[in-house]
């Protein structure tokens, strides 16, 4: 046996605590899956993290564990035992705080005890003391509105550590705070962790920050979307390396970069190797576009050229003061397009890119139209079916039916405002949103059907449809 001043929890992993097991979830009447078999489970002594991008259903993971809504198939297991109602060992930390302005911090807190039925004497005692342990000594007293950001989350933390759950699940708990408070938080909150202040014996947090996961998490899960399945299950760094920015942790953050840039690869495949993805297309049964509006397109390529064409997507993140997703998503919608490529953690602008940052407004509107037709199937979907109505008009909502096909229920909304977005930038048609009718535009619309034949013949291999078939 070593002996080691600090043992990593991951060493102390025990048995199950909480389970689920093959869990399904859909929403309402809408039979599209958001969670397929799912199946996780949470261990005695570990602290687990859960990346993957919006809409994979991460959140609706910890509903379902925390008993806040039954699966609607498989099952959630609770020290062996099926879960039916909510789960009392369970706290949550969520990105918004969700205090009640009309109480003070303390009773905020002693709110949490109320539910469980603690008795008056003992409310005030513990929600004292975790108060004091989450560092809000003397603001017992104040009023959410009083408090920043940072003092709002650790009143946040404070209420769900206050019921001394057994496992605590947090959902992008400093997401919603300046970059230096996150820090701050993240670090005392590890501190607690490892010196074992809290009565908690696991942990659950979900997050966007890859360095985040890296730094706290004993293993780390990386969701997919449409449906939320687990595309890779990681196991995290021993403890002396977490902190230390060495070989073996960059290894890691690489390697969950390249399985987060790229969503519709084998993710098993990628994490094995050592240096660059792999750039080949595998056939998708659809594109995903990512949810990226015109601005921030347009911005990112512009500041990509300000600073020389080239960057570390990492870096981009910080700089920017972005959530490493969200730079993602500018990334890859920017590389969809041709504007930029991403090269494993670097993005190198190209020489469209280059142009498309130079031109003036109607000069990068023409652009955009021929490289958004090149590259994107839906916007051609979109253009030719406009094309082929006399009216030269589209019923939104049949739209909406077709990418419902595709996509679960908010992925589908997300993809029709973006590529509403793209294509009313684009100047290929107007939308109305009162009559929900797209129409091509009887300006530059009128070309939209030849810039769509020209773009064909510049590249034709991007297809959209439910098959996959281009039709
Ligand atoms: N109450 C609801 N009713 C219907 N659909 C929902 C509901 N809550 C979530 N969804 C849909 O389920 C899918 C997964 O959502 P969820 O919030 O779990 O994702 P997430 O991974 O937590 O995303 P994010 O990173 O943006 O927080 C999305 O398509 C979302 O639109
Ligand atoms: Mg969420």
């Amino acid at each position: 046996m070593t002996i080691a001043m600090e043992a990593p929890p991951s060493v102390e992993r025990g048995e199950v605590i909480l389970e689920a097991r093959s869990v399904d979830k859909y929403y309402g009447d809408d039979r599209t899956p958001v969670l397929d078999s799912v199946s996780v489970a949470l261990h005695s002594g570990e602290f687990v993290a859960l990346l993957g991008p919006s809409g994979s259903g991460k959140s609706t993971l910890l509903r379902l564990l925390s008993g806040l809504m039954p699966p609607s198939g498989g099952m959630v297991l609770s020290h062996g035992e099926e879960l039916t109602g909510i789960n009392p060992n369970v706290a949550i930390v969520f990105q918004s705080f969700a205090l009640f302005p009309w109480l003070t911090v303390l009773q905020n807190v002693e709110l949490g005890l109320l539910a469980a039925g603690v008795p008056v004497e003992q409310r005030r005692e513990r929600a004292v003391a975790a108060i004091d342990l989450i560092g809000l000594d003397g603001y017992e007293e104040a009023f959410p509105k009083e408090l920043s950001g940072g003092m709002k989350q650790r009143v946040g933390f404070a209420r769900a550590l206050v019921v001394q759950p057994e496992v605590l699940f947090m959902d992008e708990p400093f997401s919603a705070l300046d970059v230096l408070t996150g820090e701050t938080l993240r670090a005392e909150l590890q501190e607690l962790w490892n010196s074992k202040s809290m009565p908690t014996r696991a942990v659950l947090l979900v997050t966007h920050n890859i360095d985040e996961a890296v730094t706290l998490a004993d293993r780390i899960l990386v969701f997919g979307a449409n449906p939320g399945h687990i595309r890779i299950e990681l196991p995290g760094l021993p403890a002396h390396e977490r902190m230390h920015h060495g070989p073996a942790r960059q290894h890691l953050v690489d390697a969950i970069y390249r399985v987060m840039t790229n969503p519709g690869e084998d993710a098993s495949m990628l994490v094995g190797q050592p240096s660059a993805p792999a750039r080949a297309e595998r056939p998708r049964r659809y594109q995903v576009l990512p949810d990226v509006g015109i601005d921030d397109l347009t911005g990112f390529v512009q500041y990509l050229s300000s600073i020389g064409g080239r960057a570390n997507v990492h870096d981009l993140a910080r700089d920017l003061q972005l959530r490493s997703d969200d730079v993602l998503a500018i990334v890859e919608a920017s590389d969809l397009l041709g504007f930029a490529d991403l090269q494993d953690r670097a993005v190198l602008l190209t020489q469209p890119g280059v142009e498309f940052a130079d031109a003036e407004l109607d000069a990068e509107k023409a652009m955009f139209r021929h490289f958004a037709l090149a590259h994107v199937s839906l916007l051609r979907h979109i253009v030719r079916e406009l094309d082929a109505s006399p009216s030269a008009t589209l019923d939104s909502d049949r739209l909406m039916e077709e990418l419902e096909e595709a996509f679960s229920g908010g992925e589908a909304r997300r993809q029709f405002e973006t590529v509403v977005d793209w294509g009313r930038y684009a100047e290929l048609f107007s939308y109305d949103d009162a009559s929900g009718e797209l129409r091509l535009d009887p300006e530059s619309g009128v070309g939209a059907a030849d810039a769509l034949r020209e773009a064909m013949t510049a590249d034709s291999s991007a297809t959209w449809s439910v098959d996959g078939d281009d039709n």
